[in-house]
């Protein structure tokens, strides 16, 4: 049976891309923000905690959606995503391998489950996906992970309620626990943290605040799940509230998580670095009121 075993979560601030490809990742700059992944890149080549796939909860910056379309939550469903053009040509890193069959497996249980989520089959990637990569996995000559993107709009207002993430995360993790295949499946959330990047409060960054969010993701409290939109706003500027697809992971993780690793670093370009390693103590999710009746009637239905 397929396992969530880990939660990961990450920045995703497109100048460490920058770095990284540029070979400045070890400079007086961004040394200290790259340190901090050291602990993750060891334990992550470890046999033991070696992901077979990765959801991978990203926002896209107008690479793959804009104003033409905006969905709230969508999954990659895909065999392979290229990295998107932001501008000064896709950066020079490997395409992104998806994982088809279990993509469609959780795509079907998160629907019946009633989370409508919009089907995705080719798109590029943009920082917000391959940033995190690059954080966990250095410069490879390929991902050593098939990737299940799973994007939220988080640009464009109206994001999903804290709860709402949360919600999915369980659903998630109800479908992986239903696909049959024993694989080691890991949940990372990405973007964040504090940060505002134009207007009156551009360079808004509160460490403080940032903290609470880390220490609240640890142990068992469910607080996370009711910060409203607004004090997401006061609190961490207008692009804090890519926080919201942390919540993702974490719902996935159930009840109870310990922390495995935890690094936060200011500035980094506009924002903060956060990252955290979360294992999964007592994994377990609500069950889902519709989901089992929904599976019976479509299997009936074949
Ligand atoms: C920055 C951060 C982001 O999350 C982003 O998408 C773009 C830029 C920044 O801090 O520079
Ligand atoms: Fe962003």
């Amino acid at each position: 049976m397929a396992r969530i075993t880990a939660g990961v979560a990450s920045s995703h601030v497109p100048l460490l891309g920058v770095a990284s490809d540029q070979g400045k990742d070890r400079d007086d700059y961004f040394g200290p923000i790259f340190a901090g992944y050291d602990w993750t890149r060891e334990w992550i080549a470890k046999p033991e905690n070696k992901p077979d796939v990765v959801i991978l909860v990203y926002n896209d910056h107008a690479s793959a959606f804009d104003m033409s379309i905006i969905p709230t939550f969508a999954i990659g469903c895909g065999e392979r995503y290229a990295p998107a053009d932001e501008g000064w040509g896709p950066r020079k890193v490997p395409d992104v391998e998806g994982h088809p069959d279990l993509a469609w497996h959780i795509a079907q249980s998160l629907i019946l489950d009633e989370f409508d989520m919009t089907i995705i089959n080719e798109m590029d990637v943009d920082h917000g996906l391959t940033v995190p990569l690059t954080m966990m996995y250095d410069k490879p000559d390929a991902w050593p992970v098939k990737v299940i993107p799973l994007a939220v709009n988080v640009v464009t207002y109206p994001p999903p309620s804290g709860n709402r993430c949360w919600a999915l995360g369980e659903a998630i993790a109800r479908a992986v626990n239903s696909f049959g295949e024993d694989l080691n499946v890991q949940i990372w959330g990405t973007g964040g943290m504090s940060h505002q990047l134009q207007g009156q409060r551009a360079g808004l960054i509160n460490a403080e605040w940032d903290n609470m969010f880390l220490d609240k993701l640890i142990g068992d409290t469910q607080d996370l799940r009711h910060v409203p939109h607004i004090e997401y706003l006061r609190e961490t500027g207008s692009e804090g509230i890519e926080m919201v697809m942390w919540l993702i992971m974490r719902g996935a993780l159930g009840k109870s998580t310990k922390c495995l690793h935890r690094h936060y670093h200011v500035p980094c370009s506009n924002t903060a670095i956060g990252h955290i390693v979360l294992e999964p103590v007592d994994g377990s999710v609500p069950p889902s009121p519709t989901l089992e009746g929904n599976n019976e009637a479509a299997q009936a239905a074949i």
